[in-house]
């Protein structure tokens, strides 16, 4: 377990390793400066010696100290007056990844003052969160770990001001919070396809009633029962043990009366395309193609652990798409949950399929006010927008603009994309058509959607480009490898925003 404490700066107090900011041109932040005094100038004269310019993420390490502080890690901002929130995220991350390859266990982090835009305990919360989501490992299939594989970080001590103790305090759990519930969503998109099937996704969402929150899980025969055939007709090729579920999870952490918003989750715990098969290379990151609901389960502990004032319903629609005898074809035509007939274009447009069903019955069921989808739903967007970006499409201005601000705040960020019919794919004998196009394809599915998302303001966010990072990149919203979580800390953030 990770451990914080927050204590008010004193630079007499400081012991072992600690870290400090410097701005461009490596001009040490104020809070920082008594430790330089108290050193005799021992940083200063270190960052003059080095070519450490304080450029953004740039790492100067002064070790072998003789006193009670043994080394420093001073942390470049680059320009520090044009600071924002997700910069300080950043920088967290940055010095997590720094404290951890040099085996430290525990640091002092000096945090500093945030500029003029937002209060101290937000740029303290976000240096926290950066460094807590930095120490995040998968490495539960090696045999044997190797020293460096462990996260050897183990306990940060925040120095801020005696002033703001309190309030850096009271966000410290609820940084936890995130970070529980995005690190959640990243080890069920992390884990292989054999393990993290539907039922597993269910077992994890029921865990969650530990924390008050009322989870529901229909199987395969209650969703066919229930005229949801075209989430049924999307799994039907798995086998037996692998068969549909959908998840449906309750947090009512706002008032009594106050309206419920929905978040529904593509839950395709392996796509193979089906009949349409994928080619290889493409096949092989296609375990996470159950992104979006990872991103759900991951919030709604997230919104428990934090005892959120909101209520959110979340929905899970899981299953695999494969081929077999039983698979559905393409040409089928398949009655919708809503009522729509739909015509299967290309069986590995599935995502669409089952996020309709799923939609249809939580709009029919929870009557949500309004409802917010998260889903890997389209390479073309992943084209579009690579992995700095996810997808927004939305009927609704204020609620896509109330999301953009949310992706601003977080970092984990949204460009808005047309919704419009005139993309739809055309159907030949019936209702609509799943089909997509080589051009414009983010839309087409999107297009789709919108027929099952009834009146309510409703946005889809298209996370295929941001949800999984192959290697370490320098082209993603958040610079770690493997699965990002991307959504939980968005959406926590975008939930507890409007009220
Ligand atoms: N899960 C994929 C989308 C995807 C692609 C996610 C790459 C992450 C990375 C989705 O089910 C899919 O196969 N979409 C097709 C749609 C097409 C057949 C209309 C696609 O994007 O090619
Ligand atoms: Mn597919
Ligand atoms: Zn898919």
């Amino acid at each position: 377990m990770f451990q914080v404490s927050v204590v008010a700066l004193d630079e007499e107090k400081l012991r072992g390793t600690v870290v400090v900011f410097a701005r461009a041109k490596g001009a040490l932040l104020p809070r920082g400066k008594p430790l330089n005094a108290a050193l005799g100038g021992a940083v200063d004269r270190a960052v003059k010696n080095s070519r450490f310019v304080g450029d953004p993420g740039q790492a100067l390490w002064i070790t072998g100290l003789a006193g009670a502080v043994g080394q420093i890690l001073v942390m470049g901002l680059g320009e520090a007056a044009s600071l924002g929130e997700n910069d300080w995220r950043l920088r967290g991350v940055d010095v997590g990844k720094e404290l951890d390859e040099r085996g430290v266990a525990q640091a002092w982090v000096v945090t500093e003052g945030p500029g003029k835009k937002f209060d101290p305990a937000t740029a303290a919360g976000a240096l926290l969160e950066g460094l807590q989501l930095a120490l995040y490992r998968f490495e539960r299939f090696r045999t044997e770990v190797k020293p460096h594989q462990k996260p050897a970080f183990r306990k940060a001590v925040l120095a801020v001001p005696g002033r703001d103790v309190g309030e850096v305090r009271r966000r410290v759990a609820g940084v936890s919070g995130l970070a529980a519930g995005t690190d959640l969503a990243r080890d069920l998109v992390n884990l292989p396809p054999n393990i993290a099937g539907p039922a597993y996704m269910a077992r994890e969402a029921r865990k969650l009633s530990r924390l008050g929150v009322k989870v529901q899980v229909l199987d395969a025969r209650a969703l066919a029962g229930l005229g949801m055939n075209l989430i049924t007709a999307v799994g039907a090729g798995a086998a037996p043990d692998q068969q549909p579920r959908l998840i449906l999870m309750k947090y009512a952490g706002g008032d009594k009366g106050a309206p419920w918003r929905a978040v529904v989750g593509k839950g395709v715990t392996f796509d193979t395309g089906g009949y349409n098969l994928k080619p290889t290379g493409s096949l092989e990151t296609m375990k996470s193609d159950m992104a979006g609901a990872a991103a759900v389960i991951g919030l709604m502990k997230a919104l428990a652990l934090r005892r959120s004032p909101v209520n959110v319903v979340g929905a899970c629609g899981c299953v695999v798409n494969m081929v077999s005898s039983r698979a559905y074809l393409p040409s089928a035509v398949l009655k919708s949950y809503q009522g729509l007939q739909v015509e299967v274009g290309n069986t590995d447009a599935e995502g669409r399929l089952v996020l309709a069903d799923v939609m249809a019955y939580v709009i029919r069921r929870e009557k949500p006010a309004e409802l917010v989808d998260l889903a890997t739903l389209t390479g073309a967007c992943m084209v579009a927008l690579g992995g700095l970006y996810a997808g927004l499409f939305s009927t609704d201005d204020r609620l896509a603009s109330r999301l953009l601000e949310a992706g601003e705040r977080t970092g984990e960020r949204l460009w808005r994309l047309p919704v419009d019919d005139a993309y739809a794919a055309k159907t030949q004998i019936a209702d609509v058509n799943n089909n997509g196009r080589r051009y414009g394809g983010a839309s087409t599915a999107a297009a789709f959607l919108k027929k099952f998302a009834g009146r309510n303001p409703w946005a889809h966010l298209d996370i295929a480009g941001v949800a999984l990072n192959e290697k370490v990149p320098e082209d993603s919203q958040f610079p770690v490898k493997g699965a990002t979580g991307f959504g939980v800390r968005l959406m926590v953030n975008y939930l507890e925003g409007v009220r």
